[in-house]
Parts: C-alpha cells; sequence; structure tokens
C-alpha cells in the first residue's frame, strides 16, 4: 500500500523518475482532484501511470494492489472503500485477452463482478468511479471511428467481460466516468511496443498484423487526460486514446523507424497469426468529445517518443 498525504506532497525514493509524469495544470474551468483518492490497480501498465501523476501533482491517496485488494471479492470491496474517499480510480482488470478464452470465470470475475461491486459501494458512499473501458467493446466492423454512444456488440471473452463491468456501473447509479482506451503502451509493464523493441533488437524478422486498425495510447499520457477530465467533472463516457490510428505493422514500423532498426517488419494477416481471442477489425474510438474538453492527448510522435526514450529494461 502507497499512502501519500498532501503534506508530505512528492515522497519516496525515486521522485526524480516519478516526476516524468505530468502536471495537470489547473485552468479556470477546472476545479481540484477530489481528494483523497482510492487508486485501485496500482502495479498494472496504467495504474503505475496514475500512481506517478497523483504523486507529481502532490494528490493525497492509498495505493492498492491486487495482493492488497482483489476486487472480485466484495466483501473485500466493502471493507476497503470508506466514505472518506473522494474518488476512485480502476485500474484493475484480467487483460489477457486470449486467457480469457479458457478462463471465462476468472476475467468476468474481475472485469464484471469487480466494477459491479465498486460500483454499488461508490453508490452507497456517494463516492465518484472513475473506470476504463476498451475499444475491444465494439464488433470492429465500422466504417467511421466509434463514437460513445454507439451501441456495444463484445465478441470475445474478454470483450464481453469488460462490456458487462461498464453496464453494471450504468446500472448502479454511481456517479461515473467510464474512460474507453486502446492500444495502450507505457515504458514499463507488458504491452506491444516493449515486444516490439525486444524483437527489433534481437531478430532479423518479425511478422505483424496489418488488418487491425486502432489508435495507440500512452498509458502516462491516458492518466494525465484522465486526470483532466476528473478536474473538469465530467461524468459519463469518454473516448480517449492517442491521435492518429494505423495497424499493429504501421506502429511496429514506427517503433523501428525511433530505434534504427534494420530488422525486416512483415506485414501479415489476422488469419496469418493465429490467437485465441477474435480481434476488432477497425476499433478506432472517435475522439471528438475528448478534444472538445481537454483538447485531446499529444500527438503519437511525441508520445512514442517519450516512452521510448524512458523504457525500463
Ligand atoms: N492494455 C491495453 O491495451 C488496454 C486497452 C484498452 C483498455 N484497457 C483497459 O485499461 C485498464 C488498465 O489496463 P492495463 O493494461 O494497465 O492492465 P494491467 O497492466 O494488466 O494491470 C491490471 C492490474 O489489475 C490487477 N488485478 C488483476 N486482477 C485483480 C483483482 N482481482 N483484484 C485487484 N487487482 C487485480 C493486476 O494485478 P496482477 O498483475 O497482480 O494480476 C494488475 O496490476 C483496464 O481496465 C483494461 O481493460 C487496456
Amino acid at each position: 500500500m502507497t499512502v501519500v498525504s498532501p503534506i508530505s506532497g512528492i515522497s519516496g525514493d525515486n521522485t526524480q523518475q516519478r516526476c516524468s509524469a505530468k502536471k495537470v495544470e489547473a485552468s479556470l474551468a477546472f476545479t481540484e482532484v477530489p481528494q483523497p483518492v482510492l487508486l485501485l490497480g496500482s502495479g498494472g501498465m496504467l495504474g503505475r501511470a496514475w500512481e506517478e501523476l497523483l504523486v507529481c501533482n502532490g494528490i493525497e491517496h492509498v495505493s492498492l494492489g491486487h495482493g492488497e485488494l482483489d476486487v472480485a471479492r466484495r466483501d473485500a470491496v466493502d471493507g476497503a472503500l470508506h466514505k472518506s474517499y473522494r474518488l476512485v480510480v480502476n485500474c484493475t482488470a484480467w487483460t489477457d485477452v486470449d486467457g480469457a478464452e479458457t478462463n471465462e470465470t476468472s476475467a468476468f470475475a474481475v472485469n464484471a463482478d469487480g466494477p459491479q461491486f465498486l460500483a454499488q459501494r461508490c453508490r452507497q458512499l456517494g463516492v465518484m468511479l472513475v473506470h476504463y473501458s476498451t475499444d475491444y467493446v465494439f464488433r470492429g466492423d465500422a466504417t467511421r471511428p466509434y463514437q460513445e454512444q454507439d451501441p456495444v456488440d463484445p465478441q470475445g471473452v474478454y470483450a464481453k467481460s469488460k462490456a458487462e463491468g461498464d453496464q453494471c456501473i450504468q446500472d448502479s447509479g454511481c456517479r461515473h466516468l467510464i474512460i474507453r482506451i486502446s492500444g495502450l503502451y507505457a515504458p514499463w509493464g507488458k504491452n506491444f511496443m516493449r515486444t516490439m523493441v525486444r524483437l527489433l533488437q534481437s531478430k532479423n524478422h518479425v511478422r505483424v498484423v496489418n488488418d487491425q486498425r486502432l489508435r495507440v495510447t500512452s498509458a502516462t499520457e491516458a492518466a494525465a487526460g484522465s486526470m483532466g477530465l476528473v478536474k473538469l467533472g465530467i461524468e459519463g463516457i469518454v473516448n480517449l486514446a492517442g491521435e492518429g490510428d494505423r495497424t499493429w505493422y504501421e506502429f511496429a514500423c514506427q517503433i523501428g523507424r525511433h530505434l534504427g532498426s534494420k530488422c525486416e517488419i512483415e506485414p501479415v494477416r489476422t488469419d496469418q497469426y493465429p490467437v485465441a481471442a477474435p480481434r476488432p477489425a477497425y476499433s478506432v474510438l472517435d475522439l471528438a468529445k475528448a478534444r472538445s474538453l481537454i483538447g485531446g492527448i499529444s500527438s503519437w510522435q511525441e508520445q512514442l517518443a517519450s516512452v521510448l526514450a524512458q523504457r525500463e529494461e
């Protein structure tokens, strides 16, 4: 558990590294982030970005990792959430998309029951809940970017469990902000960018799918954008993702160019790279709402350069 009080402000032995996270500036339209914040899933890719952001902005918070709170247990959730918290940020999830196909019960426990327990407890206590959804809730056959109100049609188990979690929150009556993100990458954690860096630096040839189009998103930028939405007091669903859409192949080529890699990257179709769970062919999120509220998040060129520069071995 990490506890940071506003009096101690930024603390810890890796403050310098942590404060590569953005300061989210206040403007006239912005309010303060409700404090204290309870951050859940702080050991994950996005959770760690949120942790850095809270520390860098001197926001009083308590962070709980998986070992400290299992969101799939109602009694644990009810015990951990009490009314001194003003905001709960849920970064927990079962994110093993292919593993979910053979672990349906576990995926639903974390991605559907967990948000339901959190939302019902938040409703009881009158606490605001920030939660994360995914582009995978959409079928993926659209011909224009998906807007927040478009009907969901999840295909795989992970996607279905996430869509059910979103619905549970909406049905609970709690104050909530559901942020739909896509293609997360960070200097830490398990993500496409880090895998690709490793492969591009160790292989002569890699095959990458070129028929799934989406937006890729820096976890640091996603956390900062989320905090901007919180400061504006936004509720409901908001899409938040990196500018520009691309296929995984195109993203791999961009990473390769940044690294100056000589590795050959071969574009392949999804059916040439079999995986357990279906993926949407097109899951580009429409960003008009986020752009109008917080001006969107920084360009993918800036995001990728910054994340590559900070990446951990
Ligand atoms: N990654 C993406 O590309 C992507 C795209 C769209 C949306 N999202 C959504 O964005 C959010 C954050 O994703 P992420 O990539 O940061 O995920 P992540 O790196 O897999 O982190 C998820 C965290 O949740 C924890 N967790 C799992 N089961 C738990 C439980 N029962 N109780 C408490 N904690 C539990 C995990 O702990 P352990 O590791 O110890 O299990 C991990 O620390 C999720 O809602 C995800 O669905 C992600």
